[in-house]
């Protein structure tokens, strides 16, 4: 077995600023093996975290394997481990196609008049100079709202989704996650699945979501099958809100952090687009990729790993690569070229990329054009006790007109 490495993904520290531990990994040279046992007993992952191998781990098709249920034990392989996330060629190319209509750029442009309302109402709500958690009152609220609305799940059921996610991506966490988080994740698993079984079955989700779509296509077509069209619920409830909560909080952070940068966003608002790239690379919201195992004997980043190993891409660390970005600590709301991996690449790349972009986008947009000054109350906020994902628990802000 190899040598654990040293490196501390778990400690507090790290949930604090897990940079001067990327810049470890990175000076290691060689990729480093975290110990960690999960559902499928597999029996740790070698982590990358240099651009050019996390690159080519994403975008890998042939040599690296995202199928899941070849390493869960027979009779064990859920919906979860079978959905689009989980899946190879060409069963993940179906399934895909089928989905993709829902996020292509008529649509999202479509959407973009009601995000702008919801962004509206809720900056409606702030009461300039009184303290707000940014978090709870807008960051968690408008793309739980947006993703609602995409599924098909009544606005009501939302929080227990949101608490049933949070269980899974905790579970998920293989730096940081205790049995008992383990064992939440299989308890929260089950109830969401039933959740969305009994939403599926009443066949009344409302016209152009993506549960009366699906639904219509196997009316038409035969398929996806009722696994399938679970796997792909499952799948857009867990990546479809956090992660753009995380966009909405870190990105609000960096610009109070770099007060010279919100200023220049604010005498060019034409920078928006270069600004919320620099904030998905600066504090990128998924940290590592997805499940990820090798098919056969594997040569990357100096290494030779032996067929069936799980690999990790540490996509937070990569988009600190001094070798791809120049300065990467520096924030910069104008840096070109950013091509940051904060979606992913390859067949898998983020599907709701376009989605997340015009959120954050409006949102930044309309928070800058309301508020002349916003000011940071805590200095010390609170990020999230995960590794996974990063993102702050709470913001403590002040907005001024
Ligand atoms: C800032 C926000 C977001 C970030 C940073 C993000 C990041 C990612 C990343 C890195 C992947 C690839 C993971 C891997 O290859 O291991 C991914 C996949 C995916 N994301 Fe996102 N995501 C965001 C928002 C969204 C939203 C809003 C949706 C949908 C409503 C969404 C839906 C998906 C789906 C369906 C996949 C799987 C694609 C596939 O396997 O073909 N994401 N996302």
């Amino acid at each position: 077995m190899p040598q654990p490495t040293s490196i501390d993904l778990s400690s507090e520290d790290f949930i604090r600023d897990p940079y001067p531990a990327y810049r470890q990994l990175q000076a290691a040279g060689a990729p480093q093996w975290l110990p960690h046992v999960d559902r499928t007993g597999t029996e740790g992952i070698w982590l990358f975290s240099h651009y050019r191998d996390v690159a080519r781990i994403l975008r890998d098709t042939q040599d690296i394997s995202k199928d899941l249920s070849k390493l869960v034990p027979a009779g064990q392989v859920t919906a979860f481990d079978r959905m689009l996330l989980n899946l190879d060629p060409p069963e993940h190319t179906r399934l895909r196609a089928m989905i993709a209509p829902l996020f292509g750029v008529r649509r999202i442009a479509n959407m973009e008049a009601e995000i702008a309302d919801n962004v509206a109402t809720l900056i409606a709500r702030i009461e300039p100079g009184k303290t707000v958690d940014f978090m709870a009152e807008f960051a968690v609220a408008l793309p739980l709202g947006v993703v609602a609305r995409i599924i098909g799940v009544p606005s009501r059921d939302m929080p227990r989704l949101r608490v049933w996610t949070d269980h899974l991506i905790s579970g998920f966490d293989s730096a940081r996650s205790s049995d008992e988080a383990r064992s939440r994740l299989v308890t929260s698993l089950g109830e969401l699945t039933q959740y969305l079984l009994e939403l599926i079955a009443a066949d009344n989700a409302p016209e152009g979501s993506l549960i009366a779509h699906l639904s219509e296509l196997r009316a038409d077509l035969d398929e996806p099958d009722t696994e399938e069209t679970l796997g792909l619920c499952i799948l857009m409830v867990l990546a479809g809100h956090e992660t753009t909560v995380n966009l909405l909080g870190s990105g609000l952070l960096c610009l109070l952090r770099f007060p010279d940068q919100a200023q220049r966003l604010r005498d060019d608002p034409a920078m928006m687009n270069t600004a919320v790239d620099e904030m998905l690379r600066f504090e990128s919201p998924l940290q590592r990729g997805t499940y990820r195992i090798t098919q056969g004997r594997y040569k990357v980043g100096g290494v030779v790993l032996e067929p069936g190993q799980q690999v990790s891409a540490v996509i937070g660390a990569a988009n600190r690569d001094p070798d791809e970005f120049p300065d990467p600590d520096v924030f910069d709301v104008g840096r070109r070229p950013n091509r940051h991996l904060a979606f992913g690449k390859g067949v898998h790349k983020c599907l709701g990329e376009r989605l997340a972009r015009a959120e954050a986008r409006i949102a930044f947009g309309q928070l800058l054009a309301r508020f002349g000054e916003i000011e940071m109350v805590d200095e010390a906020p609170c990020w999230q006790d995960k590794t996974l994902f990063r993102g702050l628990r709470s913001l403590a802000v002040r907005f001024r007109e």
